[in-house]
This record gives structure tokens, C-alpha cells and sequence, in this order.
């Protein structure tokens, strides 16, 4: 049988891995419950308002959804203060960063990409024909002036992500309006802005409001985590005005479900819900901060709803005992930090039960070690 010839470039594309899935992880711990604190999810759920809305959107799911968000919008740009004309939704922010590729990359332009950093956009890269130029973070946090340093003449496209998965770590607003005052106004910048809500340091740059200065710039947001709705996948970018009208002529037409947009309308609603989870996560990142020095371990402070954590060695054995306790969080081999653990912020209960089994696993680790 003769395989069909594929795109030169797809062949550079290795299948995204995500964390692990619950039905994944339940066969390897012979169906005990799993705490799953690996891919960044909220913890607490989503609001009560969330549901009542699914419920009532369900009697329309017979119709193809409204492409254009309207309810969605308005009470987005509203609550926000964004142009409508500024705003593009997706099937999560996977979405739209495939879009941005699409749009500014043609075949063999270089794109400019920060490692470790979401894995996504090295595939939006390479799916678009496009030349990933990767480069390291300096002490963990993405370096603007190395980034610019990597800029070539084929550059079209900077992929940024701030605060950075996996390392939690952010840039300033200083740090990046030097970066695009000195960048070619015809090179894309996107910035991913995921963990957006949960930035608590006040430089933490406002990336929107540079929008008329830096028309270049496409910043990304979602409902997947503060509003805890990575399930239903509603992402959005917001962008000047002739960006979302690129963007917008790759979108698939009905690419945000009825029940999502009924489900991140109403999450706006809910701001005592958001006001919980922030500070569930202030205190679930105070309780790492002082569990991880009283276990002498170095961490990144974080500006996410996660946290890395450094063992010292190779993390895949603690990895491996800790899912077989039932605790599931992220390796550091799948960043290329193999001495690191990334975990999610949970609830109180279930941080205690990271620091309980990670303590034990680490003195059964130090002990086989001095065998
Ligand atoms: C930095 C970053 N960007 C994008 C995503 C994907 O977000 P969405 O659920 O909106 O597609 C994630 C998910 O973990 C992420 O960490």
C-alpha cells in the first residue's frame, strides 16, 4: 500500500502531547482516585451560573451557533472595555494561535519561539510551513532582548508568553515596549496571556491598551482557566481591528459551540466566582513557597495558577511515585527541565496532599540513594 505524499513540513510535527487524561491516568493507578494538578485546570470548577446557562442554551443546540458571538461580545467588550471590533473568539486559544501562524507565516519565514514555553506554538509554526527559531529562556524567564537578537530579515512572527508555561515567570512593561519599539512593525507579535487574571505584579504589562501604538501586536486570552471553563474551549484575541479581519477570514464559521458562548457569557457574571479562585491561588502558592523551603527545595515564584519545583534530580521516579499515591502533575522532561516538577494550584486539600506524598517520596528517593 502506498502512503499518501504529505506537506514536506508536517513531517517535523510531533503529535502535541497533553498532560495525561483521566481515563489515561485511572488505568495506570488501577482506578484509585487521582488528584490531577497537571495541565493547569481549575480546581474549583466553574460558577453555578455556568451551568444554569448550559441548561438553557441546550434548546437551541438544533441551530448552528451565532458566528459572531454577539452576546459574547458585548458583554466581553463591556466588562472589559475592549472594541468589539477587537475581539475574535475561538475554539479555545489553541485555536486562534494556529490562526496567527496561518495568517503571517508563509512557507519558510522564520518564527521566533521561546523554550521551554507552550508547546503549541513551535506546531502552529511548523503546520503553517513556517521555520521555528527557538530560543532559551535566561534564569527561566523569556529574555525580550534575546528574542530580538534571534530576529532575522525573515522574521514575521514572535510567539510570547507571558506569564511563560511551564515556568510561571513574567516580563514587564518596560522589557517589552523596548522590545517592539525597536521590532519592524510587519513582524506578528503574539502574545499568549492564559494565566492573564492571576498576574499580581504591577509592571505586568497591559498589552491591550498598547494596541494603537504597536498595531503589530495579537494578545490571547481564555475562559479555559480563571473561569475554569477549558472544557467547552472559548479563547479569544484581541487585536486592532484589520488583524481580527485577517484572522477572521481563516476562522472556521461556527468555531465556538452555542453552549460554549451561553457558558463564557454567563462566566462574566460570576465575579465573586473569579474573586474565590484568586485567592484560593495566592494562598495555595503561599502554602508551596513555605513547604518547598522548609523541604529545602528551590522553586520558581509564580505568577500562574501552577508552580515549579526543582528536585535537585532527575524528577521522572518522583513523578512515577506520586501518581501511584494518586497525586498526577507534570513532569519537567516534558520541558526539558528533567530535575523539575510542574504542579497545578489546587484546592487547600489537595496542595496538602502534594507536600504530604512529595515529602515521602523524596525520603524514600534520598534513601535508596544513600543505600
Ligand atoms: C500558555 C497557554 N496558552 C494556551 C493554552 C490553551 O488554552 P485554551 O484552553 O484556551 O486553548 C494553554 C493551556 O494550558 C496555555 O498554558
Amino acid at each position: 500500500m502506498c502512503a499518501l505524499p504529505i506537506r514536506e513540513s508536517l513531517k517535523r510535527i510531533q503529535v502535541y502531547a497533553p498532560a495525561k487524561s483521566t481515563e489515561e491516568t485511572k488505568r495506570e493507578t488501577n482506578d484509585r482516585p487521582v488528584v490531577r494538578l497537571a495541565a493547569n485546570e481549575n480546581t474549583l470548577g466553574f460558577s453555578p451560573l455556568v451551568e444554569q446557562a448550559i441548561r438553557e442554551a441546550v434548546s437551541t443546540i438544533h441551530l448552528y451557533p451565532d458566528s459572531f458571538a454577539t452576546r459574547l461580545r458585548a458583554k466581553l467588550s463591556a466588562a472589559r472595555g475592549f472594541s468589539p471590533d477587537r475581539l475574535l473568539f475561538g475554539n479555545g486559544s489553541f485555536e486562534l494561535l494556529s490562526l496567527s501562524a496561518q495568517a503571517y507565516l508563509s512557507p519558510g519565514d522564520e518564527a521566533v519561539i521561546p523554550v521551554p514555553s507552550f508547546g503549541w506554538y513551535k506546531v502552529a509554526t511548523l503546520a503553517a510551513g513556517g521555520v521555528p527559531v527557538e530560543v532559551p529562556l535566561r534564569n527561566h524567564k523569556i529574555g525580550l532582548n534575546d528574542l530580538k537578537a534571534a530576529v532575522t530579515e525573515r522574521t514575521k512572527l514572535v510567539w510570547l508568553c507571558n506569564p511563560n508555561n511551564p515556568t510561571g515567570t513574567y516580563y514587564g512593561e518596560e522589557e517589552l515596549e523596548t522590545f517592539l519599539a525597536d521590532l519592524s512593525p510587519e513582524i506578528a507579535v503574539v502574545v499568549d496571556e492564559a494565566y492573564f487574571e492571576y498576574v499580581d505584579q504591577p509592571d505586568y504589562p497591559d498589552t491591550v491598551k498598547l494596541l494603537d501604538r504597536y498595531p503589530n501586536l495579537i494578545a490571547l486570552r481564555t475562559f479555559s482557566k480563571v473561569y475554569g471553563l477549558a472544557g467547552i474551549r472559548v479563547g479569544y484575541a484581541v487585536a486592532a481591528e484589520e488583524t481580527i479581519r485577517t484572522l477572521n477570514r481563516l476562522r472556521l464559521p461556527p468555531n465556538v459551540s452555542a453552549l460554549a458562548q451561553a457558558a463564557a457569557t454567563a462566566s462574566l457574571d460570576d465575579t465573586a466566582f473569579v474573586q474565590a479562585v484568586l485567592d484560593n491561588n495566592r494562598a495555595g502558592k503561599q502554602y508551596y513557597y513555605d513547604s518547598f523551603r522548609e523541604l529545602g527545595l528551590s522553586y520558581l515564584p509564580t505568577e500562574t495558577n501552577f508552580l515549579m519545583v526543582d528536585l535537585g534530580f532527575d524528577s521522572s521516579s518522583v513523578f512515577a511515585e506520586l501518581l501511584r499515591q494518586g497525586v498526577l502533575v507534570r513532569p519537567g522532561s516534558d520541558f526539558g527541565m528533567p530535575s523539575w516538577l510542574r504542579i497545578s494550584i489546587g484546592k487547600p486539600e489537595e496542595n496538602r496532599l502534594v507536600i504530604e506524598k512529595l515529602s515521602e517520596a523524596l525520603a524514600v528517593a534520598s534513601s535508596s540513594s544513600n543505600k
